[in-house]
């Protein structure tokens, strides 16, 4: 169809719409609908996520060409309504050129961030409704509150940040509580890759110049864990020993850090094991990782984290592979509630470091910990941050991690080891491919342990200053 006779057909939809409206309201059985809420209601992120319906699968389709930073394609959304829908929101920053709502064209507008699609006709409350979204930008110079989190390198770039990526590359329902599955295909000129979550299901080349990647994620993600790397890379893929895809990919300018890179990240499988043997099964469906010289941290995204080369300049580093592997577990598959809750990320990733140490015998998770509480002083600023209730500002401070990683000590000394790790692993496997809340949290090791550890929260997580030694030591009396 051409272009014209898309927005012909767009001007048609919306006439109709008005139409129904103004004929059917009020009749039995017409689903006039509310629009829905332009805000999950997540007060460190009051523009992130949307109400009114329920995202199951997103199938991202896209064409990158580096030499321009040209990104254009569609996302198609299968999504259920939770309540009518007269219309409803995605959060977008890319510049849309048409919607589609179970296949009739709908009208659309974009502003701060938000896409505001009107279906042709009202969506009525519990039905699947397919949403086809079209669009092409260039997403390096679309900035949203004074930044883009979209990077472009010398042969790429990258989609890779936490709590926002999506807006920058496809539209979606932007919050952790509303999790999906993917397929993500990218084509991109033969001489780069373009890299995404799960398994690689295939490469083609349709046109000459040209390979497409298509990749698959098959178990419930978090739009934040959703990735899209391309560049020069090169790729190792096998088999890990549990039989599942092992895919891991080194940028090519890595330089003297290739080597060390590869002997921190290719030990992905044994690291999993590991974690495994902690927290209970490994929750995903593949393993790896992919190393870039494009960004300064690294991010957990599902099934295969991203890492800054940085990481490696001073030779190998396990511990941020244990890390962002632990994240697995405490992020990807347990997700926040709101993102105030991040603690029950990063305290319980490096924690997780901790425990790895334990096990290498390069230092107790005790000795760790005493390590870092001697580290800081009482009038550090570090002791003024709440890992509980950190401010978005705040979400990656290191009390986040290092006072959320020695609350976690003190918990392990004020239950034991045994009640300790059963509550871990509870948590795990009652809050599995869904999401959880630090109250939840506390209630479970209360419940477990059968042990008041109300005040010990409170002390660790919520009050402002340094815990008295004994609370570092997580001795109650
Ligand atoms: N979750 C990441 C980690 O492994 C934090 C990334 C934060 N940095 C950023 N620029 N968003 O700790
Ligand atoms: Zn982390």
């Amino acid at each position: 169809m051409s272009a014209r006779s898309r927005f012909a057909r767009a001007g048609l939809g919306v006439l109709g719409a008005a139409c129904a409206l103004t004929l059917f309201a009020g009749t039995a059985g017409a689903a006039v609908g509310q629009p829905g809420a332009d805000s999950i209601g997540d007060p460190y992120y009051p523009g992130a996520g949307n109400g009114g319906y329920d995202v199951a699968h997103y199938d991202i389709r896209l064409t990158y060409q580096p030499a321009t930073d040209q990104l254009a394609g569609t996302t198609t959304i299968l999504a259920r309504t939770t309540q009518d829908l007269s219309s409803f929101n995605l959060d977008f920053l890319l510049k849309v050129s048409s919607v589609r709502v179970n296949n009739a064209p709908a009208q659309f507008s974009q502003a701060d961030g938000e896409l505001v699609v009107r279906p042709a006709a009202s969506l009525a409350k519990n039905t699947d409704v397919t949403v086809v979204v079209r669009y092409a930008d260039v997403p390096s110079t679309v900035e949203h509150d004074g930044y883009t989190s979209w990077v472009r390198t010398a042969d790429g770039a990258l989609a890779v940040d936490e709590p926002n990526s999506a807006p920058w590359w496809f539209p979606s329902n932007n919050h952790p509580l509303d999790k999906a599955t993917y397929d993500v295909s990218v084509a991109v000129p033969d001489d780069v890759s373009a890299l995404s979550n799960g398994t690689l299901v295939r490469t083609s080349k349709d046109i000459a110049g040209w390979t497409r990647w298509s990749w698959r994620s098959t178990q419930p993600q978090a739009t934040y864990l959703a990735f899209l790397v391309v560049g020069k890379y090169d790729i190792h893929s096998g088999t890990a020993p549990n039989g599942q895809p092992f895919l891991t990919a080194y940028g090519a300018d890595l330089g003297a850090s290739t080597d060390a890179a590869k002997a921190s990240v290719q030990r992905t499988p044994e690291i999993l094991d590991f974690l495994s043997d902690q927290f209970g099964a490994y929750p995903f469906e593949a393993q790896g990782g992919v190393v870039s010289t494009g960004l300064g941290f690294a991010l957990e995204t599902q099934t295969r984290p991203v890492y800054s080369d940085r990481f490696f300049l001073r030779g190998s580093n396990t511990s941020v592979v244990v890390h962002e592997n632990a994240h697995q577990w405490f992020g990807d598959s347990v997700s926040v509630h709101g993102w105030r809750d991040i603690w029950l990320n990063e305290g319980f990733a490096s924690y997780a470091e901790w425990l790895w140490s334990e096990a290498e015998g390069e230092g107790t998770a005790q000795q760790l910990a005493d390590y870092i509480y001697d580290y800081y002083p009482a009038d550090h600023e570090f002791w003024q941050v709440l890992p509980g209730d950190p401010g978005p500002e705040n979400q990656f401070d290191d009390a986040v991690y290092d006072r959320g990683a020695l609350t976690l000590q003190a918990l392990r000394n004020a239950v034991g080891d045994e009640a300790f790790f059963t509550i871990i692993r509870t948590w795990v496997a009652e809050h599995r491919y869904g999401n959880g809340t630090i109250e939840q949290f506390v209630a479970l090791a209360e419940k477990i342990s059968g042990k008041p550890l109300y005040d010990l929260f409170q002390t660790w997580l919520f009050t402002k200053g340094k815990p008295a030694d004994s609370a570092a030591v997580g001795v109650s009396s």
